[in-house]
């Protein structure tokens, strides 16, 4: 099988459809090598902050959508975000994320742009800030990039229209071609552009997901933020009964990207760590190089269940950085304190 310099989905696909556990070891090893050559063994820490999880969308799988009545919906307070921006700064995180559900308001898009100016403000304009705050228009893109935010992540979800289509409410509101636009406006403004997908939803195909690398390969992305889907039973999806329990084509997919694209920026994320308490750390050692450690206030993260049983939702902002920290140096990874962290994928226009 074809490792290094990978470029089509045959090869991407074959390395997906590997099932031998040795051969499956010797693709992450491979992965792990080539992001080591091309970008160092650091991996990059960027403090997540749920703004809110108020949201305007369905979207079929998440828990926090529009129609779940059991949530309780939260806004955190500029003073509050404010505070978590200063521990990432303080904690030496060198950037941080802005998550929320979809909003549109222009309020709420003022708020937004006010707290991306003065979280730089407070950092002396050294804090990385990438939003991820869903699909907007090109000016309110525009907007708050201006005001300092130079890195979104918008998922596609999946590559695949039709399999979109299932996993979204058929409205304007949900439209495959509409995300789409979003990250092309996205990357001609400036920023890095992130995506990602989701893996083992119900209905996907092994050829669905070397297709999504593919589309990623095709797009220009920087950086990619990929996991397992898992259920929530409150969502139209969760009560299909189909979930994720294993890792395995998780870490395939991470291996396999960082072998088609060595240099972008790959990040270990929360939903890995539900499968596996260690998920994180084992994506690391598969090519991952971003982990965004959660810094949201404790009263407010049992409200933020995308999926269930999210880890740490019981601990506060240096709980969750402490735990990490033991985690990342029993596996032997070294952190990129105090640096942003930048995909090397990006050039700057
Ligand atoms: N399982 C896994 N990931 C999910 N997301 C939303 N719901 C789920 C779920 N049930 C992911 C989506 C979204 C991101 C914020 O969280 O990919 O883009
Ligand atoms: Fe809203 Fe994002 Fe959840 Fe969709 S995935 S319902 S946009 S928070």
């Amino acid at each position: 099988m074809k490792l290094r310099d990978i470029e089509t989905k045959d090869e991407v696909l074959a390395i997906l459809s590997e099932t031998d556990p040795q051969a499956i070891e010797k693709i992450h090893k491979e992965a792990y090598d080539v992001k080591v050559e091309n970008i160092g063994s650091k991996v990059y820490l960027r403090g997540l902050i749920e703004l809110s999880n108020i949201c305007i969308k369905n979207c079929l799988y998440c828990g926090i959508r529009k129609d779940n009545d059991h949530v309780h919906r939260y806004e955190l307070s500029d003073k509050q975000v404010l505070e978590a921006a200063q521990f990432a700064w303080e904690a030496g995180y060198g950037s941080l994320v802005l998550q929320a559900g979809e909003r549109i308001s222009s309020e709420y898009v003022g708020k937004v742009t006010r707290l991306v100016r003065e979280i730089k403000e407070i950092s002396e304009g050294k804090l990385g800030i990438s939003l991820s705050l869903g699909e907007q228009s090109r000016d309110v893109y525009r907007e708050w990039f201006d005001a300092g935010a130079h890195r979104y992540l918008l998922r596609i979800e999946s590559s695949n229209p039709e399999l979109y289509s299932k996993i979204h409410p058929a409205n304007n509101l949900h439209s495959w071609e509409r995300r789409v636009q979003a990250l092309k406006d996205l990357k001609e403004i400036g920023y890095q552009t992130g995506t990602g997908v989701m893996i083992g939803l119900p209905y996907q195909t092994l050829e669905d997901l070397a297709d999504d690398l593919m589309f990623i390969k095709s797009m220009g992305i920087h950086m990619v933020g990929m996991g397992p889907y898992l259920t929530h039973s409150e969502t139209p999806m969760g009560s299909l009964g189909i979930t994720t329990t294993d890792l395995s084509l998780t870490l395939k997919m991470v291996a396999a990207l960082r072998l088609l694209l060595p240099k972008i920026n790959i990040a270990a994320t929360t939903a890995m760590q539900v499968v596996d308490p260690e998920g994180r750390e084992k994506a690391v050692l598969a090519g991952a190089n971003i982990i965004m450690p959660n810094m949201t206030i404790t009263e407010v993260r049992e409200s933020y269940q995308i999926y269930e049983n999210k880890p740490g939702i019981k601990d506060d902002a240096a709980i969750s950085k402490t735990k990490l920290e033991m985690n990342l140096e029993k596996n032997g990874i070294e952190i990129g304190w105090g640096e942003w962290g930048d995909s090397r994928a990006f050039v700057r226009k």
